[in-house]
């Protein structure tokens, strides 16, 4: 919390976007260090978890303006608050323990669901969707690029002759179908990096982070900071490459920052957390 609070350089009067809003965790943290008339927007493709936020923001009154919508639409979502080019951004992408502690929502391979995923549930495209209708080959992909699953072919296999008997709808369902295919039981369950890869499929994760890092340099002020949290390899790679990039961005974290024991001991999600931190090079865009 510290580094990203000290990364985004909060000045007086400066505005801040938290793009992906979340329990607002972050958000209560730059709200409590905000200057003057400084102003935070935060944004969520999720309308539940906005709504949660929302409550517990209220103690903030007028500091802060709260957006429905997805991170890639950053510069419309400015545009139609009437925010003009602002002063740092937070991504702390992924799902959040609120998402996943709602069974019903289906992120969790862990709770009785519907095999939902979906971040923004005004989508048609689902968990259900992929897992009944992807071709055995495509589902394969999906699972070894997006989970790095090296028994994906067989997962992929184990899925499609189960579905041709009887559709997938639950959670557990597919959990358990996993679990029994791999026949592992280790300290991490075996459906995990399924999980992982169908819901990065179904909110185009990856697409969103990068057309989003493309659109970071159009909404900043010269000198302006955005500050990205991944989870994992994939999405890290992706920041990585993007502030590489030096038409626009100085770079200021040359190795990703990890979290201390400490925070790893207080919040164990951390654990995997990298932090990488650019500044907008003054430019005319
Ligand atoms: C890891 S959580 C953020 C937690 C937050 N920093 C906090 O302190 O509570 C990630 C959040 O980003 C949201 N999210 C994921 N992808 C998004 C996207 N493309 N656009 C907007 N929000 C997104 C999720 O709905 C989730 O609420």
């Amino acid at each position: 919390m510290d580094e990203v609070l000290s990364f985004l350089n909060l000045k007086k009067g400066g505005i801040y976007v938290d793009l992906t809003l979340g329990a607002a965790g972050h958000s209560c943290a730059i709200l409590d260090h905000l200057q003057g008339d400084a102003h935070l927007v935060g944004v969520d493709r999720d309308a539940g978890i906005l709504e949660f936020a929302k409550q517990k923001l209220e103690k903030y009154g007028g500091k802060f303006t709260l957006c429905h919508g997805a991170f890639v639409d950053i510069c419309k979502i400015l545009e139609e608050h009437n925010i003009g080019k602002v002063d740092g951004v937070l991504m702390d992408i992924g799902v959040s323990s609120w998402q996943l502690d709602q069974g019903q929502r289906g992120f969790s391979f862990r709770k009785e669901g519907p095999l939902d995923m979906r971040m923004d549930r005004s989508q048609s495209l689902t968990a259900e969707k992929i897992v009944n209708s992807y071709p055995e080959t495509q589902l394969a992909d999906v699972i070894y690029r997006y989970g790095e699953e090296h028994r994906s072919r067989q997962i992929a296999r184990a899925i499609v002759h189960y579905r041709d008997r009887k559709k997938i709808l639950s959670t557990l369902e597919l959990a358990n179908l996993i679990q029994n295919t791999l026949r592992y039981r280790g300290k991490i369950h075996p459906a995990t990096k399924t999980f992982q890869a169908l819901r990065i499929e179904v909110n185009q994760e990856l697409q969103q982070l990068q057309t989003t890092l493309e659109n970071l340099p159009k909404v900043l002020k010269d000198k302006g900071r955005a500050v990205v949290i991944s989870f994992h390899s994939l999405e890290d790679r992706i920041v990585k490459h993007a502030f590489k990039n030096k038409e626009f961005w100085n770079n200021l974290t040359k190795k990703p920052v990890i979290a201390s024991r400490e925070e790893t001991r207080e919040n164990p999600r951390s654990r995997s957390a990298k932090l990488r931190c650019a500044e907008k090079l003054s430019d005319g865009v």
